[in-house]
């Protein structure tokens, strides 16, 4: 059951697999439905269209860099995990990997929970009227203030994460007079990145209550003693962008166990169990995720089973995918600004954002595809590196990709699946502004969240 892991993100770390990039793509101009948005398509002159707009307009009328948000492909990815997981499971979208007022409503439209992780996610999920009790506040390290707002809106479930936070929520929860419903985050030993996953993994990590040494087992036992709240189940999340099933499994497993060891011990059989999020999508070809339907049948028959063998009921499945609805919905547009052809190297391509807009490459060497979209070209294919403009040599945007030989300055280059954690991981780098996020759904386009201005950065600044 053990087995290596990747840090989030990249498939092959550091290392490329042989012949990665000996043999490029057969055509430049071809777009894989896998990593990009379902609208997209190239019109008669070669130009790429979201949503029935051609990326010349949007870049005009938007300026570069953008990330273009494909509406619809939202709504039906969201769509998709709702009526894969049914009425007897609930799907919470986690705000984590891109939240706006817009997204929230959409996600309220299409019957969605809403997981969210600070302050900030819950007053944007308020403010944009998701029903409170349609909300899960995570954390590991939720301030008083947090809570006491959580418990006061009314949100459907706290998830805690320490021997602290079970008697901080409680407390909290008291005096407001309320009863609030709670699910222990406990880490079950499994690690689970990319392809692989370790079911050993040792706990040295900050989030949940391990299940080692019988604390998560504790933690049950005082969150049951508590009248401030109202234990409703137990949370597992095992980690980011994953393919194989099996970490689920043996996370199902663990859970599983756990809940029988309650009911055995305080004769209570917890209703609900959540899986977490960290399914998989297509950054570039290699990738092959599964469709919701799939992870649906699968999560729901391993924890059938694993309840079957321990005599106890199903409890209701929760799960909680972020990267999965929005990451592949999206993509970044960029200008080229320079190109720079290193003799017996490779060919720097330098666009205008870079790590402020897409901080993943950087931090896990995550990799990506990218296009030149603005037009067709016929010309050999170059092994570029797509760079930003900040101060910085890590600062690499796409690290290995074939572009045609005759790209220039004023081309526009596009990298999908930038819809999750690249929004929500942007940055002031070198106060570079951060990028807008763009909604195009049936030939219309809409600014969903604004492009930063200098006068934003100098608001902050009191100087
Ligand atoms: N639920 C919990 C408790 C989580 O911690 C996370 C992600 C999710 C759900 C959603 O995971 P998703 O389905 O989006 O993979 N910045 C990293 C990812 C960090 C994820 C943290 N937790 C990245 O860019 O790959």
């Amino acid at each position: 059951m053990s087995r290596s892991a990747h840090p989030a993100g990249p498939r092959h770390a550091d290392v490329l697999p042989e012949g990665h990039y000996s043999a490029p793509p057969a055509d430049l101009n071809a777009l894989d439905p896998k990593v990009w948005a379902q609208t997209v398509r190239r019109d008669e002159h070669g130009v790429l269209t979201v949503g029935g707009i051609d990326v010349k307009q949007l870049a005009e009328e938007f300026g570069t860099p953008a990330y273009f948000l494909d509406e619809d492909d939202f709504r039906a990815r969201a769509r998709a995990w709702r009526t894969a997981f049914g009425d007897d499971a609930d799907v919470f979208y986690a705000g984590k990997a891109f939240l706006s007022r817009a997204v929230v409503r959409w996600l309220h439209e299409e019957g969605l929970n809403l997981d969210v992780c600070s302050g900030g996610e819950l007053a944007t999920a308020l403010s944009a009227g998701m029903p409170a009790e349609r909300i899960a506040f995570h954390g590991n390290n939720k301030s008083t203030g947090e809570i006491r707002r959580a418990v006061e809106a009314g949100v459907g479930r706290i998830v805690l994460d320490s021997f602290q936070e079970i008697v901080r929520v409680a407390h909290i929860a008291q005096e407001l007079g309320r009863r609030q419903r709670v699910q222990i985050r406990i880490t079950v030993g499994v690690e689970a990145h990319t392809h692989e996953f370790i079911a050993t993994a040792h706990e040295d990590q900050k989030f949940g209550i391990p299940l080692a040494g019988g604390q998560a087992a504790e933690a049950v036992r005082r969150a049951l003693q508590l009248d401030g709240l109202e234990l409703i189940g137990i949370h597992s999340h095992i980690g980011s962008q994953i393919f194989d099933m099996s970490g689920f499994e043996v996370a199902a497993h663990r859970v599983v166990g756990l809940l029988r060891e309650i009911r055995d011990k305080h004769g209570v059989e917890l209703p609900e169990i959540d899986l977490g999020g960290g399914l998989g999508i297509a950054y570039t070809s290699d990738d092959d995720p599964r469709e919701p339907h799939e992870i649906a049948k699968a999560l729901t028959e391993i924890v059938t089973r694993e309840c079957e063998s321990a005599r106890l009921r199903t409890p209701r499945i929760s799960v909680e995918p972020g990267r999965a609805i929005v990451g592949p919905t999206a993509f970044t547009l960029y200008e080229v600004g320079t190109v720079k052809p290193l003799d017996g190297l490779r060919t720097y391509v330098s666009v205008d954002g870079g790590m402020s807009d897409n901080i993943r490459t950087a931090l896990y060497d995550a990799e990506y595809s990218v296009s030149l979209v603005s037009r067709p070209s016929d010309a050999e294919p170059v092994l570029c590196r797509v760079v930003g403009k900040h101060c910085e040599s890590g600062d690499i945007v796409v690290k290995d990709a074939f572009l045609p030989g005759d790209l220039a300055p004023g081309d526009l280059l596009a990298v999908p699946a930038t819809g999750a954690y690249c929004r929500s991981m942007a940055s002031n780098y070198n106060h570079v502004l951060r990028p807008p996020v763009v909604a195009v759904r049936d030939g219309e386009a809409r600014v969903i969240v604004r492009r930063e201005t200098e006068e934003d950065l100098l608001r902050l600044d009191v100087g």
